[in-house]
């Protein structure tokens, strides 16, 4: 039977966020931005393993506590998101037909719910695919100097998001096939293989922090969640 492993590149340095330290650890309600990431995850029964991979001089990741008992960690962060993957992939040590659910650690927002839909639709599914969500906005093309060049239909557009879930075999030969500079999600080296990947409804809170002003959300929607959970226990 197949096993469904996490792989969690976490080797960015966030600059777009303009913080004094990785985005992955910033504090998000007293606990590292990463922390929300991995435990959401590893709470995911079908999920038997959760690898997260760090820059080889990361810093940070031992100044806290990770009492998670699937985590597993390596020290193989690559100069992209892609080389990052592809160096995790290889320490997985996994089999072929593996599953492995790619997520961004910087997608802290990530509900179990949501993976566990990924999980259970693409089950029969020989490809795979990822989270995603139908462009709900009027979608513009700019020309150099900003203005409105087109407005681009927008009925079949998707926005990508993670986890993204491929067979371990195929995602290795994706990621061999093609130039790491090119590859922004591992959907797209699947495609370029000729592959379909399924696109399985996301939701909107699985946001990636980038910006300053996405700390303020993500801390109001796992702070309401966990309200949530606490009400549910007491019976409310
Ligand atoms: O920078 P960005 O937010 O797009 O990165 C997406 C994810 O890829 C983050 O979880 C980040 O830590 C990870 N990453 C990585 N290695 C890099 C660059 C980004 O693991 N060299």
């Amino acid at each position: 039977m197949s096993s469904y492993l996490a792989l969690v590149p976490a080797a960015g340095s966030g600059s777009r966020l303009g913080a004094t330290r990785p985005k992955q650890y910033l504090q998000l309600n007293g606990k590292p931005l990463l922390w929300h990431t991995l435990s959401t995850l590893a709470a995911v029964p079908a999920i038997s393993q959760v690898t997260v991979v760090l820059a080889a001089d990361d810093l940070w990741f031992d100044r806290f506590d990770w009492p998670l008992a699937k985590l597993r960690v390596c020290r193989v962060g690559g100069a992209s998101r892609a080389e990052t993957v592809r160096n995790g992939l290889q320490a997985l040590n996994c089999g072929e037909r593996d599953w492995v659910l790619v997520h961004d650690a910087a997608r802290c927002c990530l509900s179990q719910t949501a993976v566990e839909r990924l999980i259970t639709e693409l089950t029969d599914n020989e490809v795979g695919g990822l989270l995603a969500l139908p462009v709900a906005d009027t979608v513009k093309r700019a020309d150099a100097a900003r203005c409105v060049s087109a407005t681009v239909p927008r009925s079949d557009l998707w926005l990508a998001q993670t986890p993204q879930m491929f067979r371990a075999g195929k995602l290795v030969q994706a990621l061999a096939s093609m130039p790491l500079a090119d590859i922004t999600d591992e959907a797209s080296a699947l495609e370029a293989l000729g592959l379909r990947p399924q696109l399985v409804e996301g939701d909107a809170q699985n946001f990636k922090v980038t910006y300053p002003r996405d700390i303020a959300l993500a801390e109001a929607i796992l702070a309401a969640r966990k309200d949530a959970d606490v009400s549910s226990w007491a019976g409310l």
